[in-house]
């Protein structure tokens, strides 16, 4: 199945079964291999990428679905000589340990905040009609898809708290 995929700002053209998951489009065909495969169920948050600005879990998705859709991996969030302020704050607060959660990580706390500032409350928002204030149990809700299996949270959740701020 033929399929066009904008992956990281490139064009991509993908000749797939079409029963290809996004996920395994983009390590095994496009071999960016920086978005992980955890879980392969949907459970673990480590395969989260940006489609058209939204976080998915690229290991539910068919790639397929996506011809004509950008997506945006790790690998187009920043690079070694010019990190992306989330991936800095990361980095600053040593928000992880193996590392293998950390992609999926940045791009869903990306998304996550792009959901804040587009009023999307969550279960911990105390007012589901008013302006979201990002505190800890919002971040720790919001984030509750991403697991790290070295329990980073703390520093993750420092992280994103910084992030924020210096994104806003
Ligand atoms: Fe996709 Fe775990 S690999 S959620
Ligand atoms: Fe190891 Fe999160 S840093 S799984």
């Amino acid at each position: 199945m033929r399929t066009t995929i904008t992956v990281n700002g490139e064009a991509r053209a993908l000749d797939l079964d079409p029963r290809t998951t996004l996920l395994d489009a983009l390590r095994e065909h496009l071999r960016l291999v920086g978005t992980k495969k955890g879980c392969d169920h949907g459970q673990c948050g480590a395969c989260t990428v940006l489609v058209n600005g939204v976080r998915i879990n690229a290991c539910l998705s068919l790639a397929a679905m996506h011809d004509g859709d950008a997506v945006t991996t790790i690998e187009g969030i920043g690079a070694a000589d010019r990190l992306h302020p989330m991936q800095a704050a990361f980095l600053e607060r040593d928000a992880f340990q193996c590392g293998y959660c950390t992609p999926g990580q940045i791009c869903s706390a990306l998304g996550m905040l792009q959901e804040v500032a587009d009023g999307w409350p969550s279960q911990a928002s105390p007012d589901i009609a008013g302006p979201v204030t990002l505190s800890d149990d919002e971040i720790r809700e919001r984030m509750s898809g991403n697991i790290c299996r070295c329990s980073a949270y703390p520093q993750i959740v420092a992280a994103i708290r910084d992030a924020a701020k210096a994104l806003a």
